[in-house]
């Protein structure tokens, strides 16, 4: 488990994560509204070097970004009923880039084969810290999560 003290701090995590990313991973962020999905995103696209601004794609699903380090793939599933998982989001899991799921875990049977959760959840007490805990799902999960840690060093 990470604590993060404030928003800076949740930046600062998010972009070892981009800088760590490999071609073919499944991040899935887990967390209430407000929690930090996007923020974390953000963060992630700095880390791949993207210079783009980072929409919230709550209306379009995803949303590609092209030029950074690795192409980057940000859904938002949240609006999506279930029943209706036939998007064809096993390409972009399977594909070259890194694909980012806010409220991946509720693809459920549609999640990817191998993913890393990262669950996010806020304070009780103190509004701007955040409590992460990370959780592989499959061997390239495994390998994504131990790069993070050792950049992330502490
Ligand atoms: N340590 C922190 N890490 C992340 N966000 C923080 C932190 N402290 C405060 N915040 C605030 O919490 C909010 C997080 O909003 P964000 O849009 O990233 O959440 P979200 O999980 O994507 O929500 P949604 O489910 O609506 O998509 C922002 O207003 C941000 O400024
Ligand atoms: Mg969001």
């Amino acid at each position: 488990m990470i604590t993060l003290q404030n928003i800076q701090a949740t930046e600062k995590f998010a972009t070892v994560i981009g800088e760590v990313a490999k071609a073919g991973d499944n991040l899935v962020l887990t967390g209430e509204l407000g929690a930090g999905k996007t923020t974390l995103t953000k963060g992630i696209a700095q880390g791949l070097g993207i210079e783009q601004t980072i929409k919230s794609p709550t209306y379009t699903i995803i949303r590609e970004y092209m030029n950074g380090r690795l192409p980057l793939f940000h859904m938002d599933v949240y609006r999506i009923e279930s029943g209706a998982w036939d998007l064809g989001l096993d390409e972009y899991f399977e594909g070259d880039g890194l694909c980012v799921v806010e409220w991946g875990n509720q693809l459920e049977d549609a999640l990817p084969l191998d993913y890393l959760e990262l669950i996010i959840e806020k304070d009780d007490a103190d509004e701007n810290k955040r409590k992460l805990t990370l959780k592989a799902f499959g061997t390239q999960a495994e390998d994504f999560k131990k790069r993070i840690a050792e950049k992330w060093g502490q």
